[in-house]
């Protein structure tokens, strides 16, 4: 059965749907991978001609995703707490948070990592993590942010995705692995290995 990643968080522009293409494209090398837009006006639908490598997939086939034959399914949600939700957190595998470094940034994944909490105490399997993304480049995460980190019981992940050009360029580049900046190609390769870490073991890169 295909491995699901969902990024999720209900804020607008912190870098879900960004994250989920250059995701799907660095997994793509070594396993058959799905990007699914629950979102019927979502970003990815809309760019799914520039990405005839990857298949992105409308939210009307959710329901069917896993008896689909790939080995994994990168599913990109909508800056809202949608009540589809939970049950899409329950058959996930990972659900990785993006969120930018600010104080009240961090503040607000406070309601999806609740609903992500509730979904584990049903789906024990189920893993998360939070990654940083848009960090300022030579500005550190400032003391307040790291302890409202750790206060929230979901682990952050070590790669940082800092704020770069190349990035918020790369759904019209063809993806950062494409491209030809190296520092942001070795964060998005690390995001990937990392992610991979946390879901159990079957799916080696
Ligand atoms: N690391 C980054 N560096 C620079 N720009 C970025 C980075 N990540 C995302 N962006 C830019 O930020 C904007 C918002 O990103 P994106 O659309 O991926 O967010 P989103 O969370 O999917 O938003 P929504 O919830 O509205 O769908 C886009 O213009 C994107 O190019
Ligand atoms: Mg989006």
């Amino acid at each position: 059965m295909a491995k699901i990643i969902t990024i999720a968080h209900q804020k607008g522009g912190v870098g879900k749907s960004t994250l989920a293409i250059n995701l799907a494209l660095c997994f793509q090398d070594q396993l058959s991978v799905a990007l699914v837009d629950t979102d019927l006006q979502g970003s990815l639908y809309h760019i799914r001609e520039e990405f005839t490598e990857l298949a992105i997939i409308g939210a009307d086939k959710l329901k069917d995703i896993q008896q689909l034959a790939y080995d994994l399914i990168i599913v990109d949600t909508p800056p809202y707490l949608s009540n589809r939700l939970p049950e899409l957190f329950l058959s996930s595998d990972f659900i990785l948070v993006p969120t930018k470094a600010g104080f009240f940034d961090v503040m607000a994944i406070r309601s999806t990592l609740a609903l992500i909490k509730e979904a584990q105490q049903k789906a024990p399997h189920l893993k998360a993590g939070i990654v940083l993304n848009m960090v300022k480049p030579r500005s550190g995460i400032t003391q307040d942010v790291a302890d409202l980190l750790q206060s929230m019981g979901t682990p952050l992940l070590q790669t940082k995705v800092h704020d770069r050009v190349s990035i918020s360029r790369s759904s019209i580049t063809g993806g950062i692995l494409n491209g030809t900046d190296r520092r942001a190609k070795e964060e998005i390769m690390a995001l990937t290995e990392e992610v991979v870490e946390h879901i159990s073991a079957e799916i080696a890169i």
